[in-house]
């Protein structure tokens, strides 16, 4: 597939890197040639393409979003997403590891309002980057769960094959309202890995009987 990447940093070149390495095509979405995560990320990986943000997501399957949560309203409203999925890979993080947006509504349900025409999926967001670099866990018998949210089955099915790609199982926990539930996981890894020093490199898996 072709895939946008909105926001090139830490999150977006994890899983730039990775998808390129799995066959996709990676455009780098940008409107700021003097960008210094765009410039590192072609630096590093010669196989990206960059475009305009708007030509990127007219070229693409599926655009990813990887930016500073409250730089997005700026960043969407000018844009049409033409009905394409995109995938909110952000989260609204608030002074002293809180929700963003005080747990009202989620960062996902406000990135659909402002981007027209998107079908939003949450994904990526329940782990810090460095497990988005390798989602490998060779010595178990399982492999990570990857929780996505939103509203249309379609766009869900396209982002769980994605997933899949990278080696994780993909669990929909349902609707995009979902996805403030999963940003309240996020703040647990986040305080776990980067407040209390648990190793970064883990992830949670779904059991079923
Ligand atoms: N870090 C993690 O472990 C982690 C894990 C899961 C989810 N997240 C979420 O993922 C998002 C990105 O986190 P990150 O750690 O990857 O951040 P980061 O390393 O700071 O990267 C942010 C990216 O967004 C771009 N950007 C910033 N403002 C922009 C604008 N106005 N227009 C276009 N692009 C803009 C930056 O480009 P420039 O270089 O040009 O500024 C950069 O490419 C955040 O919402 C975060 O909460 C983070």
């Amino acid at each position: 597939m072709t895939l946008a990447f909105i926001g090139i940093g830490n999150v977006g070149f994890a899983l730039a890197n990775n998808f390129q390495k799995k066959g996709h095509h990676i455009i780098v979405a940008h409107n700021n040639p003097n960008s210094t995560s765009v410039t590192e990320a072609i630096a590093k990986n010669t196989a990206f393409s960059t475009q305009l943000i708007q030509e990127a997501i007219d070229r693409a399957d599926v655009i990813l979003l990887a930016t500073p949560f409250f730089a997005n309203e700026a960043i969407l409203k000018p844009l049409d997403f033409k009905g394409k999925t995109l995938v909110d890979c952000t989260n609204p993080v608030g002074q002293g590891i809180s929700h963003g947006l005080e747990s009202k509504i989620s960062g996902s349900e406000q990135i659909e309002a402002w981007a027209t025409n998107a079908n939003v999926v949450k994904s990526f967001t329940i782990y810090g980057f460095e497990n988005f670099i390798n989602a490998e866990f060779p010595n178990y018998n399982t492999k990570p769960v990857m929780l996505i949210a939103g509203n249309n089955t379609s766009a869900k099915e396209t982002v769980a094959q994605l997933i899949s790609d990278l080696g994780y199982i993909t669990k929909d926990t349902g609707s995009l309202d979902q996805a403030l539930h999963l940003e309240h996981m996020t703040l647990l890894w986040v305080k776990m890995a980067r407040r209390d020093g648990h190793h970064p490199n883990f992830t949670w898996a779904y059991l079923e009987k």
